[in-house]
């Protein structure tokens, strides 16, 4: 994977999944947070360490994108961060760099796969009525908040229709 794609393919990410990110906290660091909290209390939200493991997103992609990206995950398939994210069983906490999940490793297809679509194929669909957030596919596009995409059968009435090139309403008889 080459990361030269990215700056645009984050931007329509976190485009395509701005709704379910305004219903979130704001990222850390932001200034929205009712207390400060950047002091040194018990709870004061720690800042994440800088990602050791990203091998198809671009490896200095900034902390509060990629939270973004990852929360828009989690909301178009419908799961929890532990969904990918393994727990480490010392420390009982998700372990973000390990891939011990096959999920995980699932996911980095997929976002492969989203990205190939979008620029090789999407990109060539030059349709003047589409909203910008018709142009791109994201992971919502297939999975609609289902870690497995649902499976769709047309409804009857369509099964019954001539082959294609035929259609009755356009035949002289
Ligand atoms: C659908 C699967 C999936 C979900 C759900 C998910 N992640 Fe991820 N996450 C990944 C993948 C895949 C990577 C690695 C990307 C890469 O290799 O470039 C990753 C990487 C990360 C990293 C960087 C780890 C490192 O050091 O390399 C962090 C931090 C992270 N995720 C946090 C989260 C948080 C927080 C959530 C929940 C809001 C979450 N993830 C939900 C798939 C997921
Ligand atoms: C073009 C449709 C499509 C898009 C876009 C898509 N997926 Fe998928 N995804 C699928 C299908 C179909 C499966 C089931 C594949 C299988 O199990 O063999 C799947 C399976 C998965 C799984 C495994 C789920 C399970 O329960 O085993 C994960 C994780 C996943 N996708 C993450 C993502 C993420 C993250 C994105 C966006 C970066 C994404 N997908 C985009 C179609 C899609």
């Amino acid at each position: 994977m080459h990361c030269k794609f990215f700056p645009a393919f984050v931007f329509v990410l976190a485009i395509a999944a701005q709704p379910l990110f305004s219903q979130q906290a704001p990222p850390t660091g932001s200034a929205g947070s009712s207390t400060p909290q950047t002091g040194t209390g018990p709870h004061a939200r720690r800042p994440l360490p800088k990602p050791v493991n990203l091998k198809v997103l671009p490896k200095d992609i900034s902390r509060e994108d990629l939270i973004k990206l990852m929360r828009g995950y989690a909301g178009s398939l419908g799961v929890e961060c532990n969904f990918c994210h393994a727990v480490n069983p010392q420390t009982h906490k998700l372990d973000f760099p390990s891939d011990a999940k096959e999920d995980k490793t699932t996911a980095r297809t997929m976002i492969a796969m989203t990205h190939t679509i979008n620029e090789q194929y999407m990109s060539q669909v030059h349709d003047p009525d589409a909203m910008p957030e018709d142009k791109h596919v994201t992971c919502g596009t297939c999975h609609r908040g289902h870690s497995m995409p649902e499976h769709f059968v047309p409804p009857p009435e369509h099964n019954h229709h001539p082959p294609e090139g035929a259609p009755p309403s356009e035949q002289p008889q």
